[in-house]
């Protein structure tokens, strides 16, 4: 075998509660991770070249060392002394830095994809490894769970069983907001607060929608909002249209809402105006 092809989905953030700022810089995190249907696609092509080499056509991924599927097969190349190269075929349809973890499920894909093409015999707990080197939202990635608890930085993951499928109108505003960035601004209140996580789980496992959608959350929002107080706009549009319940994810600014149905979902779409936003209809993969 010398080519495999994988599909690289994205995540949701449900809940995004932020503890504390540790001594290590990152900040300390319990959230409720979904993966959704909207996916890159990634083929691998192992080459005599003993390169390795990234090959998308959109403008905004990196090719080198900055692009996290680059690093995530530097990294293994290196490790088992790998002659072969690999090409890293990507076509991108996650938006890029906009909280879905494009770059980290790429990642993923790429560390799941060479364990099999070179052969390496990597165990699951040695991936994960492999995963929090990358990046704090590599992890998720590597389990084949729907939903999964994050703790630590978010790469420490315990899959939930939830047999819900959601569907979900996405809007993504044609602006970046980068991870590192948005934490710097936040601040931390030092009040006791709400475990979010707890209140929703029960919700997602019964798959009450009304209540789920009443308990999404990200500790993040003030922060995004300070960055462009005018999304605050399209939360309450899709309100306005008939969502359950609306949420940035992740560090922004993707914004998710929780719709009855598909046919739901597309008739929300409808409504956005394409120039400033990219609008998605997807569901839990
Ligand atoms: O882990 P990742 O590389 O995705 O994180 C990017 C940046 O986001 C980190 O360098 C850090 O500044 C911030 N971050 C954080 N706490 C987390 C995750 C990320 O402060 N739990």
């Amino acid at each position: 075998m010398d080519r495999l092809t994988v599909l690289s989905p994205a995540k949701l953030n449900l809940v995004l509660d932020v503890l504390k700022k540790r001594p290590d810089g990152f900040h300390e995190l319990r959230t409720v991770f979904e993966r959704i249907s909207l996916a890159d696609r990634i083929t691998l092509t192992s080459t005599a070249r003993g390169k390795i080499r990234i090959q998308c056509a959109h403008p905004q991924v990196p090719k080198g060392l900055r692009n996290l599927a680059f690093k995530a097969a530097a990294l293994l190349r290196e490790d088992f002394r790998i002659k072969e190269g690999v090409d890293i075929n990507i076509i991108k349809n996650i938006p890029v830095a906009a909280g879905l973890a494009g770059g980290s499920s790429n990642a993923a894909a790429v560390l799941l994809g060479l364990n099999r093409l070179w052969a390496l015999g990597l165990e699951p707990k040695q991936l994960v490894s492999y995963a929090s080197r990358l990046g704090s939202d590599v992890a998720f990635f590597l389990y084949d769970s729907s939903f999964a608890l994050g703790t630590g930085r978010g790469e420490v993951i315990q899959p939930l069983n939830a047999a819900t499928k959601l569907w979900h109108v996405l809007v993504v505003p044609r602006v970046k907001m980068y991870t590192a960035d948005v934490f710097a601004r936040l601040k931390l209140k030092l009040t006791n607060k709400k475990d979010n996580v707890n209140i929703l789980l029960p919700f997602l496992r019964t798959g009450n929608l009304k209540r789920l959608a009443g308990a999404l959350s990200n500790d993040l929002e003030p922060v995004i909002l300070s960055l462009r107080p005018d999304f605050f706009c399209l939360k309450k549009k899709l309100l306005d249209a008939g969502a359950i319940g609306v949420c940035f994810s992740g560090s922004g600014p993707s914004v998710l809402a929780l719709v009855q149905s598909e046919k739901h979902a597309k008739s929300l779409r409808e409504k956005f105006d394409r120039r400033y936003t990219r609008v998605f209809v997807v569901s839990t993969l």
